[in-house]
């Protein structure tokens, strides 16, 4: 056969594989996934701010790779996607690690320790452009390994610099540490999502030193969640497993339970199919044009499983947060949607248990009811409110919509929160402002990491207390000012 070798040009083709769609959290899931196939238990991932110019360092403790298995992982397309993938591996297509990497920064390094020999590369997609070659360096530049750390076991440190789309790096564009912090905290709860089967079971992820909390959709614990049958179908021959949940009505929540449960996309979003491969998540809230989302069933959450083998019948994306239904699986799907949104809608109407006379049932009557979680507290409306809901039952979507909107500004101008958040705008270093609970909290976590590494910095500290919930807020300089005043002093 008469040929002509055709190398495809190196920089469009990066600048294509940067383009295939992933966002923070699904890269970072997927860069995750590549340290649970290692058989790590331990995985630590840092973000770090500095003007202009950050960095994100995910550490697992699993196998680590020899030289020549690093050499495979980073080239473009290491496995043939049709390859038998071992039973729960959850790596598919050979391009996670450098396209998750490479739609965050510019520059990959990868630094693996195997059997006592440390290995390493790095791409840095500058000079791949500048050049047109598909040139991958052997070593990783001084300053970019300093910052790696050391091992302490065998493992994986991979370290994303050049961060052109996570942070703006190099572009007119750059972002502050808020919202870079702010895009930190949404990661974390993207992967305390994805990875809550996992979490619970021999693994740890941390983010800046927080342990991330496994939030499981179906809140399975909760005594008055129903659960429904599961059931085992067959799709081209491949078992996927559906186990439906109905959730409790609204009035079984205090109000920041009721928050908690909505999960990242609220509850009317967080209705419908959840799909999980090899027990991780990869799409979630999607009744894939089965129904459509309604108020009166989002109480319905459907688990359904399947394995590695049967990822041609769901056509899984190489992001891993895409699939489609297989159409053998349709009809079964649609017919267990069906029953159970007509069991949710039975809740929430309070039909399905009419023995309850007393309305018990029905919630406070208070109006406005203090949301606290401890950390913070501020007033929100009742949504359970008798009178409320039974508005919200006789409007059509739109005005509810509407109505909901309205609601939200009459609860973000009340007196009350409106006093709250003028405190928070005070000047920062009015350290004065942070409230006991706050300054406790704070102490207590500062001197706890100083105790375990005396040399750890307080800008590391201040990382993490500002990741955690009720501390977003507060202006990075008041905690700093904090720990320097009143906790290293001591
Ligand atoms: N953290 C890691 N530890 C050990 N091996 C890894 C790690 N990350 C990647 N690899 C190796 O590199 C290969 C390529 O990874 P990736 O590009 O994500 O594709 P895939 O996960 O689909 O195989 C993996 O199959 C694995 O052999
Ligand atoms: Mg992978």
């Amino acid at each position: 056969m008469d040929t002509i070798l055709t190398r495809p040009s190196a920089a469009p083709v990066i600048q294509s594989l940067r383009n295939i769609g992933y966002n923070a959290q699904t890269a970072i899931a997927d860069i995750v996934d590549n340290g649970i196939d290692a058989g790590a238990t331990d995985i630590h991932i840092t973000f770090e701010y500095n003007t202009g110019d950050g960095y994100i360092i995910i550490q697992d403790n699993g196998t680590g790779m020899s030289d020549e298995e690093l050499q495979i992982a980073m080239t473009i397309g290491s496995k043939d996607p049709r390859e038998e993938r071992k039973q729960h591996e959850l790596g598919r297509f050979g391009m996670g690690l450098k396209t998750a990497s490479f739609s965050l920064g510019k520059r990959l390094s990868v630094l693996t320790k195997k059997d006592g020999i440390i290995s390493e590369r790095s791409w840095d997609l500058d000079y791949v452009s500048q050049n047109n070659e598909w040139a991958l360096f052997k070593k990783i530049p001084l300053e970019v390994k300093e910052r790696m750390g050391q091992f302490e076991s065998e493992g994986t440190i991979i370290l994303i610099d050049k961060l052109d789309r996570f942070s703006g790096y190099g572009t007119p564009k750059v972002i502050q540490s808020s919202s870079f912090y702010g895009k930190v905290g949404r990661i974390k709860k993207y992967l305390e999502m994805v990875f809550h089967l996992k979490l619970n079971n021999n693994l740890n992820i941390f983010m800046n030193n927080n342990f991330l909390v496994p939030w499981d959709p179906f809140l399975s614990e909760h005594p008055k969640t129903i659960e429904g049958e599961t059931q085992i179908i067959r799709v081209n021959r491949k078992r996927v497993k559906i186990t439906p949940y109905v959730l409790p009505h609204p009035s079984a929540f205090n109000e920041t339970k009721y928050k908690e449960a909505a999960g990242v996309k609220g509850w009317r979003d967080q209705q419908g199919f959840y799909i999980y491969r090899e027990g991780r998540l990869v799409n979630f809230g999607d009744w894939f044009g089965m129904f459509t989302k309604d108020n009166f069933s989002e109480l319905v959450r459907i688990k359904i499983d399947f394995t590695n083998d049967a990822d041609e019948d769901w056509k899984i994306d190489i992001k891993k947060s895409s699939i489609s239904v297989p159409e053998d699986a349709k009809e079964n799907l649609k017919a267990i949607g069906k029953y159970y949104r007509q069991v949710s809608k039975e809740i929430m109407l309070y039909r399905a248990k009419p023995s309850n006379k007393t309305g018990k049932m029905k919630g406070s009557l208070h109006t406005w009811e203090l949301y606290n979680d401890e950390i913070d507290s501020s007033y929100i409306l009742n949504r359970n409110h008798p009178i409320l809901m039974e508005v919200l039952k006789q409007i059509d979507d739109e005005t509810r919509r509407k109505l909901n909107f309205y609601l939200k500004l009459v609860e973000s101008g009340s007196p009350i929160n409106l006093l709250q958040s003028d405190s928070m705008l005070k000047k920062e270093e009015d350290i004065q402002e942070l409230d006991d609970n706050k300054k406790f909290i704070i102490s207590e976590l500062a001197n706890s990491l100083f105790s375990f590494n005396d040399e750890i910095e307080v800008e590391s500290i201040v990382d993490s207390i500002s990741l955690m919930p009720g501390f977003e807020s507060i202006n990075r300089r008041t905690i700093r000012n904090f720990i320097e005043k009143e906790v290293l002093v001591k």
